[in-house]
């Protein structure tokens, strides 16, 4: 019984894997929970990334400040047309991340003027990071994100795990049901064998076979 709920389980999770694989996968492009904090003259990284994981060098990503162009990457290379001059030769993404779908944009010597809301673009779908040019703790900073980021995965695991439970526990009670129901129409049929055919005869029917078992049940109306 005990190794019956545990097939139910793992019967579960795999389904549960596989109606993921197979369901549309819906993509989302995801920035930084909160704003970047920088001083004039660094060098800054505007984190943006696609969730789940998806190679998008063949892509197009645009970074975008308000309606300036800060960077177009388009047919696997950097686009430099109708780039905003301000930003000319100080934007260049992680190659080696896109496989990853890492698009995060760094920008070096910022200045002041660069201070705003940035929209990171790829997919059709679009993420915000807010930098702001100034003094600020940066160490402060960090610890702000870090926390945000544990608090969102572990509702994430969490909330994932209660779907699994639910559906283990319900699958695993249909399945002890079952269970328990074929139990007592094979226990009545062989009750049943036993009083037609008694003695040697009954070593023709191979015994152990369940579908044989349920058939005989059924036809308990004509026994002759
Ligand atoms: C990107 O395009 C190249 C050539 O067009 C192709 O060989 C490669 O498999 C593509 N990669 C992805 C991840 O679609
Ligand atoms: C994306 O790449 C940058 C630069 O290597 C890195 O700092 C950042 O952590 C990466 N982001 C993700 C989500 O992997
Ligand atoms: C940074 O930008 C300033 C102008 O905003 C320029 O004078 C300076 O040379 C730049 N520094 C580097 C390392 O490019
Ligand atoms: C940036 O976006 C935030 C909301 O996300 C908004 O409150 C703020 O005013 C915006 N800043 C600018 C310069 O547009």
């Amino acid at each position: 019984m005990i190794s019956r709920v545990f097939l139910a389980g793992w019967l579960t999770v795999w389904v549960f894997c596989f109606s993921i694989a197979e369901g549309k996968v819906e993509y989302k492009v995801i920035g930084p929970s909160m704003p970047v904090t920088a001083e004039e003259k660094d060098d800054v990284v505007l984190q943006c990334h696609v969730e789940p994981e998806l190679d998008v060098t063949n892509e197009t990503v645009e970074w975008k400040l308000q309606d300036k162009l800060v960077y177009r990457y388009r047919s696997r290379t950097d686009d430099p047309d109708f780039q905003d001059p301000k930003f000319k030769g100080r934007t260049s993404l992680f190659l080696k991340e896109m496989v990853q779908g890492n698009v995060s944009l760094k920008l070096t010597n910022i200045t002041e003027e660069d201070a705003g809301n940035y929209t990171c673009k790829v997919l059709k779908r679009k993420a915000q990071v807010t930098l702001n040019v100034g003094k600020v703790d940066p160490g402060h900073q960090e610890e702000d994100l870090e926390k945000v980021s544990t608090v969102k995965s572990g509702h994430r695991i969490y909330v994932v795990t209660i779907v699994i439970f639910i559906i283990f526990s319900v699958i695993s009670r249909i399945f002890l049901w079952k269970c328990t129901v074929r139990n007592e129409t094979a226990g009545q049929s062989q009750e049943h064998e036993s009083k037609v055919l008694p003695g040697p005869g009954s070593d023709a029917e191979p015994r152990g076979s369940p579908l044989r078992h349920r058939s005989s049940g059924n036809s308990t109306t004509s026994p002759t």
